[in-house]
């Protein structure tokens, strides 16, 4: 059910993560550097509006005003400034009709019956929707929405490389072999950025992502396919190459922003070649382009390409924090840094498919329990690791979720045929039900745990219903597997506690939707315990970049990340230890006691 093989992951870790392509920006372009934009003063009351149909903001108590935090407010200017000039200066029209038809042809049931999913839960503190962010995302659908009308055939725009909109465009794909966890994190770390820089973002079909989830921007939709775009741009160098003059305005505009000749080789070109036509995939030591990206200097120069290919598996989104000219906007958007959180359950939402597959989960299995319990077990190298780390694993999981007071002690020297001193426990009027909702390619944890809960007492009397919906033994690809595989990360993230396998990318999306701290299953050899407690709801980005190099950036070049920004920190080595960068939530899904 997970992923990609470690394999995938390592040779993406020095891979590039984002291939970028793009050809010049004319000098009459109309694109919008956000720079530019007049920055609204201080608060910004932006009504919400009462139709109550937006993509973002139609449902929960209705909160008329929301006061911008100012740079929030700045970057909800640059969207609509974008918007303004996509629509030729006019207001761009969407009608009532518009609006109802566009719902009538995208039905999303998981847009209102989400949310409710986690606020009924009695054991986790939720975090409440982010109102900010619901207004940022409502500008953002009129800016797609805009550019995708008036850009006109897509496929002519984009040949005949027009710039007459302003508007930007950013392909977010994901690279092959991707497992479902892994395709949604990218993506949507790609989306984030996409909005932060007013780019209409276009996925791919073939990432299938479209197949499971709901039409994220209303009024338009996110589809793309290579019928229309051509691309990958490695496969259509003539539509990406960027001509000479690309080249030679990096090296002048680095130049001056370092102020001083950039010596010898031509730094920023060669980034871009070997990132791109080139030299695609061989990346030496001495350009790292994916580290690169996140330099204030080098967004300040993809800010004006009209069209950027990324693709990649993995998450990068906690690296956008380190770039310093989006952190301001980041940090106002997201003052817990739910980011993720919040993103998923406002732009991942499942399609009407999926949903109801989880809601008939949920109904028959998990909603009339008094606590659910998620467990993701994950055996990395499919049956042999299965057969040899099964039985370990499932001590190992027993033992922490009852250290934890997460699954009742059982008393195992009680069987079926003596138990007698439980029967008037046993007979309470009010029996507790946790719900454990198992999600493996295996069923060795199903058998053990149904063993000893239904074979002895729990102390306390509790029930314990045990469900796994499938058991693939092994791992595959497709729209039905995306599907099946998703609808099963809702009843995760639905826990009051949830397991998950470090590494793998499909526990923590479910970590994320649920906004859960979860509980790593021990995975290393060498470590005699059962399980840690996760720091943070969001999840690491396995292998990012530690350190800044950025050598145009002389405030931060070579420092430590975590020095500068001390919420992005490295990875704990229970989830993943080899490095790589976690944002740490100030929220906790932990109750305060
Ligand atoms: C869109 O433009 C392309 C390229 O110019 C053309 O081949 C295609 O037929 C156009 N599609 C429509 C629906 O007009
Ligand atoms: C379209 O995309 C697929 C998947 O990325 C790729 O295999 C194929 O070569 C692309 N087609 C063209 C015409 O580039
Ligand atoms: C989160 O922590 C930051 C400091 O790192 C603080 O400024 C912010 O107010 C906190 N937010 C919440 C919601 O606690």
């Amino acid at each position: 059910m997970h992923i990609v093989s470690p394999q995938v992951v390592l040779v993406a870790v020095s891979t590039a993560v984002i291939i970028l392509l793009l050809y010049l920006v004319t000098e009459d372009s109309t694109t919008i550097a956000s720079s530019k934009v007049p920055v609204a003063s201080l608060f910004i009351v932006e009504p919400l509006e009462s139709r109550g149909t937006d993509s973002a903001a139609d449902e929960g108590p209705s909160s008329p005003d929301v006061e911008l935090r100012p740079e929030v407010a700045k970057l909800v200017s640059a969207i609509k400034e974008a918007t303004r000039v996509a629509a030729g200066g006019k207001e761009p029209s969407f009608s009532d009709d518009e609006r109802d038809a566009w719902h009538a042809e995208n039905p999303c049931r998981s847009r209102r019956e989400l949310l409710p999913k986690y606020a009924r839960r009695k054991h986790v503190q939720d975090v409440a929707r982010n109102r900010q962010w619901d207004v940022v995302l409502r500008e953002y659908s009129k800016l797609h929405r805009t550019c995708l009308r008036t850009s006109g055939n897509l496929t002519h725009y984009f040949m005949t490389k027009s710039t007459s909109n302003g508007c930007k465009f950013l392909i977010a794909d994901v690279m092959g072999g991707s497992g479902l966890g892994n395709k949604i994190l990218v993506v949507l770390s790609n989306i984030l950025y996409a909005i932060l820089t007013q780019r209409v973002v276009l996925v791919p079909t073939d990432t299938l992502l479209p197949f499971v989830f709901c039409e994220p921007f209303e009024g338009s939709s996110w589809r793309v396919d290579n019928d229309s775009i051509p691309f990958p741009p490695l496969s259509h160098p003539s539509h990406w190459q960027p001509p000479q003059e690309f080249y030679d305005e990096f090296d002048r505009s680095m130049r001056d922003s370092a102020g001083q000749a950039a010596t010898g080789s031509r730094p920023y070109a060669s980034a871009v070649t070997s990132l791109g036509l080139r030299k695609p995939w061989i990346l030496d030591d001495q350009w790292h382009p994916r580290d690169r990206f996140f330099c204030n200097q080098e967004q300040e120069r993809y800010r004006d390409i009209p069209w950027l290919y990324m693709t990649g598996c993995l998450y990068t989104l906690p690296n956008l924090f380190a770039v310093g000219s989006f952190r301001p906007t980041l940090e106002a958007l997201f003052p817990d840094r739910m980011a993720l959180t919040h993103l998923l359950r406002t732009v991942m939402l499942p399609g009407d498919t999926v949903w109801d597959r989880s809601i008939r989960i949920d109904d028959a299995y998990l909603a009339h329990a008094d606590r659910r319990v998620g467990i993701q077990v994950r055996y990395k190298d499919g049956t042999p690791h299965y057969r040899k780390m099964n039985e370990l694993y499932n001590a190992r999981i027993t033992e922490c979720a009852r250290a934890n007071g997460i699954l009742p002690d059982v008393d195992v020297s009680v069987d079926e045929r003596t138990d007698d001193s439980h029967v008037a426990q046993a007979a309470r009027p009010k029996r507790s039900v946790v719900a454990v909702f198992i999600a493996c390619l295996y069923t060795g944890l199903h058998d053990h745990l149904t063993r000893l809960y239904l074979r002895h007492p729990s102390a306390g009397g509790e029930s314990v219903a045990l469900v796994q919906v499938t058991h693939e033994d092994r791992q595959e690809f497709g729209v039905e597997v995306d599907r099946q595989a998703l609808a099963e990360v809702m009843c995760l993230s639905f826990s009051d506690d949830l397991f998950v396998t470090p590494i793998s990318t499909y526990g923590g999306v479910a970590q994320a939707y649920g906004a859960l701290n979860p509980w790593f299953l021990e995975i290393r050899p060498n470590v005699d315990k059962p399980c840690t407690r996760g720091v943070s709801v969001d999840i690491c980005y396995q292998g990012g970049l530690e350190k800044y190099v950025c050598p145009y950036d002389a405030k931060v070049n070579g420092q430590p990340i975590s020095h500068v920004v001390p919420y992005l920190k490295r990875c704990i080595p229970e989830d993943y230890a080899r490095g790589g960068v976690q944002l740490i939530t100030n929220h906790s899904s932990v109750l305060p006691s």
